[in-house]
């Protein structure tokens, strides 16, 4: 840089005043630009219009008339030049900080999505914890205590609180967008579990439950309690749904079939409230419900989760007359006798 001032300022010197050597002093301000301060900048720029009008009385030959109309120009050179290069450089700066807000505020999001997740995903586990709980402090209480069914219940509350911890570590993985960990799955198996954790909720709302599960029905390559989670998310939309509807009209129907195209469909069925096109048209968003307490992201990770395993998740439905939300999974090849 300084070999470049002294060059610049010597070729000043030794030429005519009619050459406007001086405006080289641009390209050293804009060398300077990429690693010196706007401070350092802007006291480079005044040595160089010190140094010009330094030369000017140093050089000998030509017009000094001509020598001070180039001293004027190359000075408005220099002085412009800085000027934008100042700015342009405070315009990157901004837009830095600004992807770099925009990075945390992102991180910041996404950590929010994965908290709101894991609250949605373990509340039913965490209730049934707590029921168990009840039940099991009840058959203490009784006189004389039925330790047996005590027992039982405290099993319950074990197998639910693996459970919790378990779709903990799924939500984490759905967040991280890694793929589903995959075993052969009997869907209406896992249908039936996924059930038996609901039911204590469809008998509380006198709910009639009907089942229609195929038999002969292939099994899924999926992450067995990321598909109970989505079957649970859907069971407990329905029975949603039925609190407004009269008790002896509460029916769910749980199906599971084989569609044209081998894949494994399963519904669940109401005879709920049913779904207004303007519903209809906001489902999947995150966040957004029709619900006083509702998170409204229980379709969102269902259906999140059932893409993850190239699936597909459908909602049929008409107001009062109930609603048919129903995922179809790729059946998985057949074992090799
Ligand atoms: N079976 C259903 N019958 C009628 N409306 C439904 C049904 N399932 C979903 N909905 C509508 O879709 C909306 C979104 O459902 P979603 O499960 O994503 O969130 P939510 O149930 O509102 O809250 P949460 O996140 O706690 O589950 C609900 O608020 C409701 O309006
Ligand atoms: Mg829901």
């Amino acid at each position: 840089m300084v070999s470049l001032l002294i060059c610049i300022f010597a070729a000043d010197t030794v030429t005519n005043f009619e050459i406007a050597f001086a405006v080289f002093y641009i390209a050293v301000i804009l060398i300077a630009v990429g690693f010196l301060s706007a401070r350092g900048v802007a006291v480079l720029a005044s040595i160089c219009i010190g140094l010009t009008v330094f030369s000017l009385f140093l050089t000998q030959r030509g017009s000094f008339e001509a020598g001070l109309l180039n001293c004027g120009i190359s000075t408005c050179a220099i002085g412009i030049t800085t000027y934008l290069a100042l700015k342009i450089v405070a315009a990157q700066a901004a837009v830095f900080d600004a992807q770099e807000q925009f990075a945390r505020m992102a991180r910041l999001t996404r950590l929010g999505e994965l908290t709101a997740s894991i609250a949605h995903e373990v509340n039913q586990p965490l209730a049934a914890v707590a029921t168990s709980a009840d039940a099991c402090r009840r058959w203490l209480d009784h006189s004389p205590p039925n330790l047996e069914r005590a027992r039982q219940a405290a099993e319950r509350i074990a197998v639910d609180a693996r459970r919790a911890s378990d779709v903990i570590v799924r939500v984490r993985r759905l967040a991280k967008n890694e793929a589903p960990h995959r075993e052969r799955v009997d869907l209406n198996e896992a249908a039936v579990e996924a059930i038996g954790m609901a039911e204590h909720e469809i008998e509380r709302n006198s709910i009639s439950l009907q089942m229609n599960l195929a038999d002969d029905l292939p099994s899924v390559m999926a992450d067995k309690i990321q598909i109970q989670q989505v079957i649970s998310n859907l069971l407990i939309n329905a029975i949603e749904a039925m609190t407004g509807v009269p008790s002896f009209k509460r029916e769910l129907t749980i199906s599971s079939s084989r569609d044209e195209g081998g894949s494994v469909v399963f519904a669940v069925a109401d005879s709920g409230s049913g779904m207004k096109q303007s519903t209809l048209d906001h489902l999947f968003e995150a966040f957004w419900t029709t619900k006083e307490s509702g998170m409204g992201i229980g379709l969102t990770i269902s259906r999140s989760i059932i893409e993850a395993h190239g699936g597909i998740i459908s909602v049929t439905s008409a107001p009062r007359m109930g609603a048919v939300v129903q995922f179809s999974l790729p059946a998985a090849e057949e074992k090799q006798a």
